[in-house]
């Protein structure tokens, strides 16, 4: 059984980027039905005591489409979650220096993100990824994940589905990006899973049912 995560901060706290409305039926309703899907269709398939992670990486080896695309959404949705902050602050350290090696700078970094997110046909992801110490920005279409897709290791990512920002910022995939970027980014938990990539560890992992007990 995997469980819907709790949000790692009030429904508000990412205003006016993100309405509380937005938050709430983007995880109540939305995270929350790719959970019941999941477990259900785990059930059914056998698969109902593993992870998240390996629920992900078994439904798409199966090639077991219904499972893995709400597998990987229930993930994406975690991950997406700790990808914003309502107190964004600029990136440092290591990961500062990555951004300006790979990119130029913050704003050019910018510029890629936002452009792969408003060039995405649909619904998708957009990401920013380490592949040792380099970084690029990758989309994915639908649930696809960069668990499974590739070597790359997530740092964050924007959720492209227009559930993510369609009643704060209507059809406007751009001017959503754009504040997100400048002011949900959660960099922090970038340069943690930044750390993980170039240790080789897995770095985030969806919370398990007794993690959240606390
Ligand atoms: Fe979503």
């Amino acid at each position: 059984m995997i469980e819907l995560c709790k949000l790692p901060y009030a429904y508000a706290a990412l205003e006016p980027v993100i309405s509380a409305e937005t938050m709430t039926f983007h995880h109540d309703k939305h995270h929350a039905a790719y959970v019941k899907k999941a477990n259900d269709l785990a059930a059914k398939a056998g698969l109902d005591d593993l992870s998240v992670e390996e629920l992900v990486v078994q439904a798409k080896a199966q090639g077991d489409t219904k499972l893995y695309n709400n597998a990987a959404q229930v993930w994406n949705h975690g991950f997406f979650w700790q990808s914003m902050t309502g107190d964004s602050a600029k990136p440092s350290g290591d990961l500062a220096s990555a951004i300006d090696a790979s990119f130029g700078d913050l704003a050019s970094l910018k510029t890629t993100f936002v452009e792969a997110g408003v060039g995405h046909f649909g619904a998708g992801w957009v990401w920013l990824a380490a592949v040792g110490d380099q970084l690029k920005v990758v989309s994915t279409h639908d649930a696809d994940d960069l668990l499974t897709a590739s070597g790359d290791v997530p740092l964050i990512v924007c959720d492209l589905w227009e559930h993510a920002y369609y009643l704060d910022h209507q059809n406007d995939r751009e001017a959503f990006l754009k504040s997100w970027f400048d002011k949900l980014a959660n960099w922090d938990f970038a340069a943690q899973q930044f750390m993980a990539a170039r240790a080789g560890e897995p770095g985030y992992s969806y919370p398990a049912m007794a993690d959240q007990s606390a």
